[in-house]
């Protein structure tokens, strides 16, 4: 029996292989763009090796890339006909990976989480239970996960620093963003590769609207994170962000060029970030040139995969803004069908494109369309309900952003007023929201009011 870093026992040909898998599942932890290759060299050493071929299954799974399903679902094949001489955690792992390949994400979960409870050093299944709480919008147990395996951990156990960023993103996405901050400043200083944690950071300080304190952020740390993978250009992607609320448009215009959409891709996460922005953009009333195009022009490929509703509505937006209403309506009908034909199946991710995917895709083509009594009726009740979709309260907010534009174009200014005073209540930092609040002020005759808010916003865009 061989052991990993943490002293977890391995089912495994030789030391070597077990040895490649810690290198594999470190570069995993930092985000890297040589993990896969990494893990070539786990198959070569050992291509009987069970965890071997989890890794391969989860891996192929985790970009949400239709071409990468079959891989996934090869490699659990072979794990299930190797798991005969696996250990107990060993065949936990091919379980969850068969709930994975069945589609039933909250079993695949728990799997994970009754791994930890005998093996909390486990850091590959901690992480990859974190992902999927992310996925599924699963905050609170995002935050209950990383809560039950931290006593177990210290600064002499490999890998802390990585766990650290973990609890600290869990406690972010529940707003306590005072007990996250210094957790994620914490494992980066422990480990700069550490994007993921120097994430939870640019989180809390989005979070709280510290606008220079996040571009600070995020410049200090550049030139390491440039080393990491795609999730990179994630973080330039929150940098831009605050150059949007304090409206430094043509910064956020070159940065989209430059940073995090400097050449078309298939990757999820790039798609989202482009299409994100430009949305945002959009709504403020920014010339994007053409930059729609490049996104769209990708996203009109992705008709026909239902894999995750969080990625569709982002194409959804693309296409709807890019001259593709067509392709817009073939994702929503293709939704449906998705549903239709897997009801009652045990996806989880089924129930989530009925309760949000559906009616905000909806949404995002009756207000690319100009039905905006639609798209307000729509996403004022569906808004409550998004949280499943998974992603970041940040990146959500964009369609947040789609209900109060539609209110204000469908001059319900009552309304809009209503929902900025939430949305200044929510984030007092953001001077466009407060110039916003105060175009809905003044629409509702309320001017001195207008006129308080107008001076907050002023205020705040000249810090
Ligand atoms: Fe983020």
């Amino acid at each position: 029996m061989f052991k990993d870093v943490r002293g977890l026992e391995f089912t495994a040909s030789s030391q070597e292989a077990v040895d490649a898998f810690d290198a594999t599942i470190d570069e995993f932890l930092a985000s890297g763009r040589d993990a896969a290759a990494l893990l070539k060299h786990v198959n070569e050493a050992d291509p009987e090796m069970v965890m071997g071929q989890c890794v391969r299954g989860y891996f192929m799974r985790l970009p949400q890339q239709a071409h990468l399903i079959q891989g996934s679902n090869e490699a659990f094949a072979t794990a299930k006909a190797l798991s005969a001489k696996a250990n107990p955690r060993e065949k936990l792992h091919v379980a969850a990976l068969e709930s994975w390949v069945a589609g039933d994400l909250r079993k695949t979960a728990a799997i994970w989480e009754q791994i930890l409870v005998d093996y909390p050093h486990d850091i590959l299944a901690l992480r990859i239970a974190h992902t999927i709480h992310f996925y599924m919008g699963d905050i609170d147990h995002m935050r209950d996960s990383m809560a039950r395996v931290m006593p177990r951990w210290d600064e002499e156990v490999p890998g802390y620093g990585y766990v650290l960023g973990c609890r600290a993103f869990s406690l972010e996405e529940n707003h306590q963003f005072s007990a996250a901050e210094p957790m994620g400043r914490r494992a980066v200083e422990i480990n700069e590769d550490d994007v993921w944690a120097g994430h939870c950071v640019a989180h809390v300080l989005e979070g709280r609207g510290r606008r220079q304190d996040g571009i600070k952020w995020i410049d200090e740390h550049e030139e390491a994170w440039k080393q990491r993978g795609i999730f990179a250009r994630h973080m330039w992607w929150h940098r831009a962000l605050h150059y949007l609320e304090l409206e430094r448009f043509d910064d956020v215009l070159a940065a989209f060029d430059r940073e995090y959409w400097p050449e078309p891709t298939e990757d999820n996460i790039d798609l989202t970030n482009a299409s994100s922005m430009l949305m945002r953009l959009d709504m403020l009333g920014v010339d994007v040139d053409d930059r729609w195009e490049s996104v769209g022009a990708i996203c009109a490929s992705r008709t026909k995969d239902r894999l995750r509703p969080f990625n569709d509505l982002h194409f959804v937006m693309a296409l709807t803004h890019s001259g593709r209403m067509e392709a817009a309506r073939e994702i929503l009908a293709s939704m449906r069908d998705f549903v239709g034909a897997n009801d009652d199946k045990g996806q989880t991710v089924v129930e989530v494109y009925k309760r949000a995917g559906i009616p905000i895709a909806e949404a995002i083509i009756d207000h690319a369309e100009g039905n905006f009594a639609r798209a307000v009726e729509i996403m004022s009740s569906a808004r409550y309900r998004m949280v499943p979709l998974g992603g970041s309260w940040a990146q959500r907010d964009v369609w947040v952003r789609i209900l109060i534009d539609a209110a204000i174009k469908d001059g319900q200014h009552a309304y809009a007023r209503t929902l900025l005073a939430e949305r200044t209540a929510d984030c007092p930092s953001s001077g466009p929201s407060w110039n916003m609040y105060a175009d809905a002020l003044a629409a509702c005759g309320e001017d001195e009011e207008a006129e308080a808010a107008r001076a907050r916003g002023s205020e705040l865009l000249a810090a």
